[in-house]
């Protein structure tokens, strides 16, 4: 069983995840505006992916007999000046939810719930991975964002990303 305590925190988390994906659907829609289908659709996988997170917490309340409660999600931003203003929100967005992340396993040890602190230790190595992700982005988009040549070609290796679900065991 997990206490309402904890229950309350995973649910907020529900909730910054499919805020989360919102933010990166939104993103996505103005990268198309931009004309880089490749940056829309790698966003559109991310946004997929965020679903994917906001799902296992879902479904580790409900294992664990607790109750789900969504609540209102806020809206995103609608507006980014350039592709590079996009993965810098992108990134900074990534560093918030790893201070969630972290909050959470706080948590999850002061309360002594192990079932949840070793659930979130799946979180706290996945937000390296999205913190990494952003920056490397933020990179390339440096080496070859300032020619439209070279931005041509990163869209292209952008939109080769797929969305693979994480593990069901995870
Ligand atoms: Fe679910 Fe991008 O963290």
């Amino acid at each position: 069983m997990i206490n309402k305590k904890v229950t309350d925190a995973l649910n907020g988390q529900i909730n910054a995840e499919t805020y989360s994906a919102y933010l990166y659907w939104s993103m996505s829609a103005v990268l198309e505006e931009m004309n880089l289908p490749g940056f829309a659709s790698w966003m559109r996988v991310q946004a997929q992916e965020e679903m994917s997170h906001a799902m296992k917490l879902y479904s580790h309340i409900i294992e664990r007999g607790g109750k789900v409660v969504l609540t209102a999600i806020d809206a995103p931003p609608t507006q980014w000046d350039s592709v590079k203003a996009v993965f810098e929100n992108g990134l900074a967005h990534e560093q918030k939810v790893t201070r969630l992340i972290n909050e959470l396993m706080d948590l999850a040890m002061a309360e002594k719930d192990h079932a949840a602190s070793m659930f979130l230790q799946w979180f706290v190595a996945e937000q390296v991975e999205e913190e990494a992700a952003a920056m490397d982005i933020l990179g390339k988009l440096e080496i070859a964002g300032g020619t439209a040549g070279g931005l041509y070609m990163l869209d292209k290796e952008m939109g080769a990303r797929v969305f693979t679900p994480p593990a069901a065991a995870e």
